[in-house]
């Protein structure tokens, strides 16, 4: 028999693998700040909205179940969060979208029929290559920008299973 308390902690083992696993990859050779709007979920299990990342380093986020928004690379920025490309409000800890148009790698997580939606695109504008790879259990290839409207895949919208992890890589 389970245990009413066995029970919670069967759901909430289901929330909580239900998040959508984000490696984030830094392949250029100078840092790179990744930045989310609406906020990701980082490694310590805080709301994040960016942080910087050294140049070949690595990084995890979870998103929400239905997220619905943007990843983006911002480039030469300080210690205060002030940067040369990818600006946000909010500092390093962005809680607003880019004004001025970064590369963006776009997902809208269970969109319908329990398939995720995300393109790279440079509709925004371009400043940093990004490359999405969708992991274990989704046929799509990397998809990418490499230069303003430039890439494979730069600006069409791919689907994969919901529950598919991605990396996206900067560079
Ligand atoms: C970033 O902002 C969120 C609120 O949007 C907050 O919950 C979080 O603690 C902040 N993180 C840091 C490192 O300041």
């Amino acid at each position: 028999m389970f245990s009413r308390n066995t029970l919670i902690l069967v759901a909430l083992a289901a929330v909580a693998s239900a998040q959508t696993s984000i490696t984030l990859t830094n392949d250029c050779t100078y840092q790179v700040d990744p930045a989310f709007y609406p906020d990701a979920i980082a490694s310590d299990g805080s709301a994040t909205g960016g942080f910087p990342l050294a140049a070949g380093a690595s990084a995890g986020v979870t998103l929400d179940p239905t997220y619905s928004g943007r990843i983006w690379g911002r480039t030469g920025c300080d210690s205060d969060g002030d940067c040369a490309t990818g600006q946000c409000p909010g500092g390093e800890n962005c809680t607003g979208p880019a004004a001025a148009g970064p590369t963006l790698a776009q997902f809208t997580l269970d969109g319908y029929d329990s398939l995720d939606f995300f393109n790279p695109s440079t509709t925004d504008g371009f400043n940093v290559a990004i490359t999405i790879t969708p992991g274990a259990g989704c046929s799509v290839g990397p998809q990418s920008c490499t230069a303003d409207n430039e890439g494979t895949g730069c600006g069409d919208t791919s689907a994969c299973p919901t529950g598919t992890s991605y990396t996206v890589s900067f560079c």
